[in-house]
C-alpha cells in the first residue's frame, strides 16, 4: 500500500519515531522484476541477506522460493529461523575464523572461499569438503563508491586469476569438490554494461579452465536503484535482460552440464525502495546562512549518508511552503551526523515528520546502538494491514551481556 501523509502521521503517533515502514507489495514486485530478468530455467535469483535480515522479510523471501546468500554463521542462523532449508542457504564469506568455518562446514552448506588461506582452512577443518565454490576477483571493479566496489586491485575480496591454477591443483590434490564459481564487481551499479562484463569474464574463466561439471556459476548482486528521485538515473534492466539472455543461451548451448545454475544474489534491488525511515523534526536552527534541521534520525538509525556520502530522497510532512538549502542532521554526538547536506527542501517546523526514502537495504541492518540510542521499530504494511515486524529496542536491550 502506498501510504498517504495522513497514514504516516497516524503510524507515527501510534508507534513513535524513528520507525522503518516497509511495503510488502514493493518487495514482491521487486522479486518479480528480478525473476523475469531471464526466461531460461537455468537462471536463479537469490537474496543477499546482508541487505536486510529482518526475520519477517526473510520469511517473505522464503515464500518466493529463493535461496539466500549468507556472509557467516549469524546470517545462517537467522535464515534457519526464517524456515529456509539447508539446501537454500549458502555462504559467500571472507576471513572466517577456524571456529566459524567449522560451524558452517558442520552444516554442510555450499561455501564460497575467497583466498588461498581460506581454502586451506576449509580443507583443514573439513578435509575433502564437497561443496566448495571459489570467488574469483574480477579484473575490474564497479559500484557507487570506493567502499562498495569489490572487483579489481584495490580491495580485499576474491582470488586473483593468477592464483586460480594453484587453487585448482590444491582442490584436486586434496580431493575437495569444486561445485561453483562466483564473483561480484561491486554494489549499486547503474551501468548495466559493467554487470555484463563481469558475467562474461566469469564465463570465460569457466571455459578457459574447462570446468565442465560446475553446478553453480554466481555473479553476485549489485543491481542499482535510483536513490535520487529527481535525476531518474535507472539501471537499464531491459538491455541487461536482453544481453543476458543471449549470453546465457549461448553459454548453456555449449556447456556440458545443462543443469548448471546461473545465479544472481541481489540485496539492495529487492528491498531498498520498499521502506521509508520516518523521524521527527526536533530543531530548526539558523546559523549564519545555514539552516540545520535537527531530527531523531542519527547515524545509529541510518548510516549510509555518513559512511558513503550516499544520497537518499528526503521530504517533510509539513504545512510550510518556503524552500531553502538545508542540512538535515541527526541526534548523534558528532558533527558528521547528517542525512543530507545543503539540499533545497521545504523548511519544516519542529514536530513535523521527516521521511527518508529507499531505506529498506542496508538501513536497519547497519544500525547500531551508538550513543546508547535504541534501534527503531520496523513495520510492514500489506493491503490494509500494518504489522510490527520488530519492536523498538528497550533500555533492557542495552544491558544485554552484562
Ligand atoms: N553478493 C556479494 C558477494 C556481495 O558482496 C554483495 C554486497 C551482494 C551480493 C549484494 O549486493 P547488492 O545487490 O545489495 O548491491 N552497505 C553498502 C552495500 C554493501 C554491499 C556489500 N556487498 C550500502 O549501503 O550501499
Amino acid at each position: 500500500m502506498k501510504l498517504t501523509n495522513t497514514q504516516i502521521q497516524d503510524l507515527a503517533s501510534n508507534y513513535k519515531t524513528p520507525m522503518y515502514i516497509y511495503d510488502k507489495a514493493v518487495i514482491e514486485q521487486n522479486i518479480n522484476t528480478m525473476k523475469t530478468l531471464c526466461t531460461m530455467q537455468n537462471i536463479k535469483i537469490n537474496y543477499a541477506t546482508k541487505a536486510n535480515s529482518n526475520l519477517h522479510i526473510l520469511k517473505l523471501i522464503r515464500e518466493h522460493n529463493m535461496k539466500v546468500d549468507c556472509t557467516g554463521y549469524g546470517e545462517y542462523f537467522i535464515n534457519k529461523r526464517a524456515g529456509f532449508e539447508q539446501s537454500q542457504i549458502y555462504v559467500v564469506a571472507n576471513n572466517l575464523t577456524f571456529e566459524e568455518m567449522k560451524q558452517l562446514t558442520d552444516q554442510n552448506l555450499v561455501i564460497s572461499v575467497d583466498s588461498i588461506d581460506q581454502l586451506k582452512l576449509l580443507n583443514e577443518v573439513a578435509p575433502g569438503y564437497q561443496k566448495l565454490m571459489i570467488r574469483v576477483n574480477p579484473t575490474f571493479g564497479a559500484g557507487d563508491n570506493e567502499s562498495i566496489v569489490t572487483g579489481g586491485a584495490n580491495h580485499k575480496f576474491g582470488i586473483d586469476i593468477e592464483d586460480f591454477e594453484f587453487c585448482l591443483k590444491y582442490i584436486k590434490d586434496n580431493t575437495l569438490k569444486l561445485i561453483g564459481l562466483n564473483n561480484h564487481v561491486g554494489s549499486l551499479n547503474l551501468d548495466y554494461t559493467v554487470m555484463i562484463r563481469a558475467v562474461e569474464e566469469l564465463l570465460a574463466i569457466v571455459t578457459e579452465y574447462q570446468l565442465h561439471d560446475l553446478q553453480i556459476i554466481n555473479f553476485g548482486g549489485g543491481f542499482g536503484i535510483d536513490y535520487n528521485h529527481e535525476t531518474n538515473n535507472k539501471l537499464d534492466l531491459e538491455s541487461l535482460k536482453h544481453q543476458l539472455n543471449t549470453i546465457f543461451t549461448n553459454f548453456v548451448s555449449i556447456y556440458p552440464n545443462k543443469e548448471v545454475s546461473l545465479e544472481f544474489e541481489p540485496g539492495r534491488f529487492i528491498v531498498a525502495n520498499s521502506a521509508i525511515l520516518v523521524g521527527t523534526v526536533t530543531t530548526v536552527k539558523r546559523r549564519g546562512k545555514d539552516i540545520y534541521i535537527g531530527t531523531d534520525l542519527g547515524f545509529s538509525q541510518l548510516v549510509r549518508p555518513v559512511m558513503y556520502n550516499s544520497y537518499h530522497h528526503v521530504e517533510f510532512i509539513t504545512n510550510n511552503t518556503m524552500t531553502r538549502n538545508c542540512h538535515v542532521v541527526g541526534n548523534m554526538c558528532e558533527s558528521g551526523d547528517y542525512i543530507c547536506k545543503d539540499r533545497k527542501l521545504i523548511v519544516p517546523d519542529v514536530g513535523d515528520l521527516v521521511i527518508v526514502y529507499d531505506t529498506g537495504a542496508y538501513g536497519y541492518s547497519m544500525s547500531s546502538n551508538f550513543n546508547n540510542r535504541l534501534r527503531p521499530i520496523e513495520l510492514l504494511t500489506a493491503d490494509d494491514d500494518v504489522t510490527i515486524i520488530r519492536n523498538r529496542q528497550t533500555l533492557d536491550d542495552l544491558l544485554i551481556g552484562y
